[in-house]
């Protein structure tokens, strides 16, 4: 256990807004840079400082401040810092809050190969307050590795972080943040042994259980008694029981009525493909297929850390994909929670199947909006690559709220369409419909018309992370696995346009 459960693994986080950079004793001063930008701003009084050294290594061509360049410039003189390093921005014109995000992590990233007592960054004046809280979670997240199981880590938090320049209460919310997008990772990168679906709910729980967010926890009996034969089938290969996790958080204020979100996460703790078995290839890297659940968890701890003034739901599907002896078969028919039957073409399109009852839960609650979030199919990675998550709505206006967010956050998506024709591509002649379109063609887009049976009218947008939720190299901002992709855009949606709150 560690994010918002304990302290003890965590970095110490400090705002000193008066002190100059000059003064700090840390090991290391982080200052950013952009692009031809080393004259102006934060970099610039630093520079004055040391000496004007920056400026000379930037004439060398030793800085260029191209996006996530860290350059150390070690034992400077005029400052206290053993180290300066400095992190680039890219160009200015391409700045936004992403680019700041992944250039903080960068210098943490980099700064944390050791273990190291005081780290500082110097936030740059120019930022909005959001960027800064941004750029207070990248450095949370880069000095976070995937080194879960090893003796001698990759990656070693700082014993305290400071941030200078910069106001104590940002600071606390980028920390907030921070922590969830690394609680969505961790648990993204635990070995499938150890992340099953009642050890999810256990997580669940204890973050829960902190940060005072009411969770109820469906064992298998439950989800029998509940008619959840979709997600039920999904689950009966493996000796792992399934489990529903649901989560209500409702903000200062919010004490009645419907909640107004509802967010929704594939928590498929391992995908072998069931008996449509994976290649051996493919089946790499599954343990990353609860992403979304454990992105949801990450979003709505970290809306309860900040005490956003909301009422917001959040539902985890979870399963294991197995062959065992009980396991589904190519053929089955089974009936959803909402009565739908579905013909079962292939046991490894399994996350829609989990999905399908899940969202049917949650629309019970009445929410006035559900977005669900699933590595769902491979087919939305050869539409959209690594780094993108797709986008899917009955409902455009949500869409466009969801497209905004993302933007604040820095996030790359991209709306796909839901023209009606693709409905007639889930047809089947036994069932209601079948749980794949016909052939590959489109895939990304019938497993999204598959789901669109089971929101009803209410407005929904899912979110396709096959791609960005896993990494299978490291990044100059993150090592590789779980990369907590989306729980910032889902932060930032809540939290309402920054114009408002700044
Ligand atoms: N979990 C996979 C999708 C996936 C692929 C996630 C690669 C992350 C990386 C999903 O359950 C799946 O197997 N989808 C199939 C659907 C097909 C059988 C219709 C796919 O994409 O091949
Ligand atoms: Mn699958
Ligand atoms: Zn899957």
């Amino acid at each position: 256990m560690s994010e918002f459960t304990s302290q003890a693994s965590q970095t110490r986080m400090v705002a000193e807004s008066a002190m100059l950079p000059e003064a700090c004793e840390a090991e290391a001063l982080v200052v950013f840079a952009t692009e031809g930008g080393i004259g102006e701003g934060a970099v610039a009084a630093v520079d004055g400082a040391v000496g004007g050294v920056i400026a000379r290594l930037a004439t060398a061509g030793e800085i260029t401040g191209k996006a996530c360049e860290c350059v150390p410039i070690l034992a400077p003189t005029g400052i206290k810092a053993g180290q300066l390093l400095v992190v680039g921005l890219g160009k200015r014109e391409d700045l936004d809050t992403g680019v700041i995000y992944r250039a903080a992590a960068s210098a943490a990233k980099t700064l944390a190969a050791r273990k190291r007592g005081t780290v500082a960054f110097l936030a740059d004046g120019t930022w909005t307050t959001r960027q800064l809280e941004h750029a207070v979670a990248g450095s949370c997240v880069g000095m976070v590795g995937q080194d879960l199981y090893r003796k001698e880590k990759k990656r070693s938090r700082f014993g305290t972080t400071v941030w200078l320049a910069a106001p104590p209460d940002a600071v606390e919310r980028g920390q907030q943040l921070g922590d969830g997008i690394n609680l969505t990772r961790r648990l993204v990168n635990l070995a499938p042994e150890d992340m099953y679906p009642q050890a999810f709910a256990e997580e669940a729980s204890a973050v829960a259980g902190h940060l005072g967010i009411d969770i109820e926890v469906w064992d298998e009996n439950r989800l029998a008694k509940e008619n959840c034969g979709a997600l039920l089938a999904v689950s009966r290969g493996s000796s792992r029981p399934p489990r529903l996790v649901i989560m209500r958080y409702r903000g200062p204020g919010r004490r009645d009525g419907a909640p107004e979100l509802a967010l929704v996460g594939k928590g498929v703790t391992f995908d072998s493909g069931g008996l449509s078995l994976k290649p051996a290839d493919s089946m790499m890297g599954m343990k990353c297929d609860m992403a979304g659940a454990a992105t949801m968890l990450g979003a709505i701890a970290t809306i309860a850390s900040l005490k956003l003034p909301v009422d917001v739901v959040a539902a985890m599907g979870l399963v294991e994909n197995m062959t065992g002896p009980a396991a589904y078969k190519v053929g089955d028919v089974l009936t959803a929670r909402n009565g739908v039957t579905i013909e079962v073409h292939n046991t490894d399109a399994e996350g829609r199947l989990v999905l399908a009852d899940v969202l049917d839960v949650v629309r019970g609650l009445s929410p006035a909006r559900i977005i669900d979030a699933a590595t769902l199919t491979g087919a939305c990675m050869v539409a959209l690559g690594h780094d993108v998550a797709g986008l899917f709505t009955n409902d455009q206006a949500s869409c466009d709220q969801l497209l905004a967010a993302a933007k604040v956050a820095g996030e790359p998506v991209w709306q796909m369409p839901m023209f009606r024709h693709y409905d007639a591509q889930i047809e089947s002649d036994v069932a209601d419909i079948k749980n794949v379109g016909d052939g590959r063609w489109g895939g990304a887009i019938t497993a999204a018309k598959f789901l669109e049976r089971f929101v009803g009218s209410t407005p929904w947008t899912h979110i396709d992370i096959a791609g960005p939720a896993f990494a299978d190299k490291p990044k100059p901002w993150c090592d590789g696995g779980g990369t907590g992709v989306m729980v910032r855009s889902l932060v930032e949606l809540v939290r309402g346009s920054p114009e408002e709150t700044t």
